[in-house]
């Protein structure tokens, strides 16, 4: 569906040429909307700007839409839409086996690279960011029509597990027993000690090649330690409620047998050159160049990206390539994709996006600690919130705290404030949408029926109507330009336009019509804000 305010802008655009400057009135009695386009055109073409906006009014052919327009003050557009245009509009997305989401008409094969946490640690809150990020874009994308493939590209390859096998080997430990937890602490020794030994440090580096090199024991002790990280990933991916399963592995591991093949095409077609004993790829623009090849002859985090855009593209056959990782990596992705653009391996017509996000803080603005001072995991932050809230209220205030504000902010965990019911939070959108859905239970229990809108005269149901007729549009302005935020903004609102819509006219206290027009404005309300809530990946409890 197209919002009416999108239909009528359209109209004026085109009869006058420039930006109508479309607003919402400023009172009731002005109408729904007013533009100011007579008295810019006005200045310019040095004409009396009443005159021009009479011209505009003769000339605009709106009467579908709107009552007959009206010029205000030194020379304002009036629009008023028409109750039985906008009563349709409602009734229309009640029909709407789409729910008011309008499919895309290309549809496209997106690749979202997200959540990716690393083997042997635990998911720290970055990770819970990508993660509810990267989900949110899944269900926007995949509800317009998109072919998602989810790509988790785990660290499960790499250096550190070097250090990692030989800290194991000297402790004599069975990996396959360990939790993550311990594996994490494993870890931090094994990075201790590289620091401070050089022996230790030595062997880990020697390492590194035997068990890339495909030494049995290395592998091993490195498949005990995925193993016993999948389980915990997806017991964080069950706590969070996201769509991420086994399936969506494509770990950096993946990639392993590609790297050589890869490497030397680049330096075979002499994209890639050596430099001081590595084998690099320059792009204009950047001070460093990428390096494919270590002087050691090692592959790093680099050339894997590289090789997972040429699959993501040979193989996955995707049109668009998202990437959603803190706002740290912009400048390492903003360099793979110009390489691999030189390369060959990304052509013009794929594109690709880095997604970055800002940090986690605490109510002391600083990055988010846990009680006794040590940097918080994903699972500490969950705990938090479930303090202070159910688990569904608590997520869905986590959510919605991560996805409301611009992605690229910083965003302040205060675990109190955002499971609010009141306030520009999760939790109060829940229950806006518990709340309609009373009403409709309580309707529907008295054997009252209602079908289409048919009666809208009152100002507060119009703003509801309209509010609702912009759905599909910030839904598709989200998977373009990959901003929830504005998904968020149009929900807030859309909650409050509901509370002015009760404070106003009573709904079941009703009679006849009016009644069953009010209780399919309530539906259609509630439908949308369970669809929203759904693209946020935020649960819609019927009762709160
Ligand atoms: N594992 C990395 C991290 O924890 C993120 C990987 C992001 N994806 C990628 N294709 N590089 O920071």
């Amino acid at each position: 569906m197209q919002s009416l305010p999108a239909l009528l802008d359209a109209r004026l655009r085109e009869l006058t040429g420039v930006d109508p400057e479309m607003r919402p009135a400023t009172k009731p009695q002005f109408g729904h909307f007013q533009s100011n386009v007579a008295l810019r055109l006005a200045n310019e073409q040095g004409r009396p700007p009443r005159e021009v906006a009479a011209d505009i009014v003769a000339q605009l052919d709106v009467a579908d839409l709107c009552e007959p327009l009206e010029i205000a003050g030194p020379g304002f557009i009036n629009f008023r839409m028409r109750s039985d245009v906008l009563a349709q509009a409602v009734s229309q997305l009640l029909e709407d086996p789409h729910g008011g989401i309008n499919p895309a008409n290309h549809p496209q094969r997106v690749v979202i690279d997200y959540s990716a946490p690393n083997v042997a640690k635990t998911m720290h809150v970055g990770h819970l960011r990508t993660t509810i990020i990267g989900d949110c874009f899944n269900r926007v994308l995949s509800a317009l029509g998109h072919t998602v493939i989810p790509q988790n590209h785990i660290g499960d390859w790499g250096t550190q597990f070097g250090m990692l096998i030989e800290q194991v080997l000297d402790e004599g430990l069975d990996a396959s027993t360990l939790t993550l937890d311990e594996a994490d602490a494993l870890y931090k020794r094994a990075a201790a000690r590289f620091k401070e030994d050089d022996e230790f440090a030595t062997r880990a580096r020697a390492r590194v090649a035997v068990f890339q090199g495909g030494d049995e024991e290395s592998l091993r002790i490195w498949r005990q330690l995925v193993d016993i990280s999948k389980p915990a990933f997806n017991e964080a991916y069950r706590r969070l409620n996201v769509k991420l399963t086994d399936d969506d592995l494509a770990g950096e591991s993946t990639y392993n047998d590609d790297l050589p093949v890869l490497v030397k095409e680049l330096e075979d077609s002499g994209v890639a050159v050596m430099d001081d004993g590595a084998l690099c790829v320059f792009v204009d623009g950047f001070e460093a160049p990428l390096i494919v090849r270590k002087s050691d002859g090692g592959y790093g985090y680099a050339t894997t990206d590289l090789a997972a855009i040429r699959r993501r593209v040979n193989e996955i056959h995707a049109d668009r390539i998202i990437y959603v990782t803190d706002l740290r990596q912009a400048g390492h992705f903003k360099q793979i994709f110009a390489a691999a653009r030189k390369a060959g391996f990304l052509p013009g017509d794929v594109t690709a996006q880095h997604v970055g996000y800002g940090m986690v803080l605490g109510t002391d603005g600083r990055p988010f600690k846990t009680r006794d001072g040590s940097a918080a995991t994903l699972g500490s932050l969950l705990d938090a919130a479930e303090e202070v809230a159910a688990p569904n209220i608590a997520l869905a205030a986590i959510k919605y705290a991560d996805l409301s504000n611009g992605l690229q902010k910083d965003y302040t965990f205060d675990a109190e404030r955002m499971v609010q019911t009141t306030g520009d939070t999760g939790p109060y959108l829940q229950y806006a949408h518990a709340r309609v859905n009373q009403i409709l239970r309580k309707a529907e229990a008295e054997g009252i029926h209602w079908g289409s809108v048919t009666v809208l005269e009152e100002p507060a149901e119009q703003q509801l109507a309209l509010k609702l007729s912009g759905f599909g549009e910030v839904v598709d302005e989200v998977a373009q330009s990959l901003q929830p935020h504005k998904l968020c903004a149009y929900l807030y609102d859309l909650a409050g336009a509901l509370a002015a819509f009760y404070e106003a006219c009573p709904v079941l206290k009703s009679e006849g019509d009016v009644r069953a027009s009010r209780l399919a404005l309530c539906a259609a309300t509630q439908q949308v804000l369970a669809k929203g809530l759904d693209l946020l990946g935020i649960d819609a409890p019927e009762r709160m």
